[in-house]
């Protein structure tokens, strides 16, 4: 698979990206990795841009993210959540989201409890629109961060394993995973209580089970999800301590596990449930990679998004030799394009 150059306005699900332009975001990301390693970590590449993060449901991760990311090259960072904007008052989605624009927003990232919802602004506005999970339907992001966590530890996805365990019906992420593990190559099982596999889940193309240790079984990375209470996954939770014991990650249901198989999560973790604390932070977990990775990805999407003139030549990325070592980055085209 050849990586293609990512030449769309919006970047709003994993699903209609192509693997060249995954591999594309994934090869960006290297280069915005090495300037959060850097004593100052921050570069003049979107000075003068302007990012608002508007998210209508609670986050952590993802809005302090791309409020990071946004920050790092230098944007100008607004942050709106639905408790304190006109949205109370009861203003549309969409003339909220043509107010920011009309203030000469250049990106607006968005979250929002409606599956659709981004792409629906996408068609309204002139900015660019970033998907930062919709309803039960796709979490872009979360997927290029978890993609190249992955490609990190695992180097190739053609014929690696990747078990997704827990509320897969009502999991954004778990679909945003599934379109780019399985375009990359990847082989997917997806594994939880039967009343939380979606209707029809072979259609997602992955391999379905509802034992733990059939998932378990083989696999080379395993993908733990939070169960979504505020979706209404309650009705059919089992409680607890039973989801623990049948589905949680302990120590000891990964016994037969491969050695070496990567443990993540996309955050928050409800510790004694999806996983045990001694799996959560035991030595095959990355799930703190993956949100230090999270803003290297971030970066890359919105320097694309916002940074890049149409005809001006993407960033090159430093190659990464057989070990997994940096390569010093080409000549000066690394960095002249961050720190323009
Ligand atoms: N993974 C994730 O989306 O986390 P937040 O809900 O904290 O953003």
């Amino acid at each position: 698979m050849i990586p293609e150059p990512y030449r769309r306005k919006d970047l709003l699900s994993i699903r209609e990206l192509s693997a060249g332009e995954i591999l594309f975001l994934l090869d960006q990301t290297d280069s915005f990795r090495e300037v959060n390693e850097r004593d100052i970590k921050k570069v003049p590449t979107l000075r003068g841009k302007t990012v608002v993060n508007l998210f209508f449901e609670a986050s952590t991760r993802t809005r302090a993210s791309f409020e990071i990311a946004g920050k790092r090259l230098s944007a100008d960072v607004i942050n709106l959540s639905a408790s304190t904007s006109s949205a109370k008052k009861g203003e549309s989605l969409r003339d909220t989201a043509r107010n920011i624009e009309a203030m000469a927003t250049d990106v607006l990232v968005v979250r929002h409890s409606a599956s659709g919802a981004p792409h629906y602004l996408s068609r309204e506005l002139r900015c660019s629109v970033v998907n930062a999970g919709d309803g039960c339907h796709e979490h872009p992001t979360q997927a290029l961060l978890d993609l190249y966590t992955i490609r990190e530890h695992k180097k190739d996805f053609q014929g690696l394993n990747v078990s997704i365990i827990g509320d897969i019906a009502h999991s954004r992420v778990a679909r945003s995973d599934i379109a780019g593990l399985l375009k990359l190559g990847a082989n997917v099982t997806i594994c939880g209580p039967a009343p939380m596999l979606p209707a029809a889940a072979e259609c997602l193309g992955a391999r379905v089970t509802t034992r733990l240790d059939e998932a378990i079984e083989g696999a080379d990375v395993a993908i733990a999800l939070r169960i979504q209470l505020e979706r209404g996954a309650g009705a059919t939770f089992p409680g607890n301590r039973e989801y623990a014991a049948t589905y949680g990650l302990t120590r000891k249901r990964l016994k037969g596990a491969k050695r070496n198989l990567l443990i993540m999560h996309p955050g928050p973790i409800n510790r004694g449930v999806e996983m045990s604390p001694d799996v959560a932070d035991g030595p095959f977990s990355v799930i703190l990679e993956q949100v230090e990775y999270g803003v290297a990805s971030r970066m890359a999407i919105l320097y694309l998004l916002a940074g890049r003139k149409a005809d001006e030549p993407p960033v090159s990325p430093p190659r990464l030799e057989e070990g997994g070592q940096s390569e010093a980055a080409p000549a000066g085209r690394t960095e002249d394009a961050l720190a323009r």
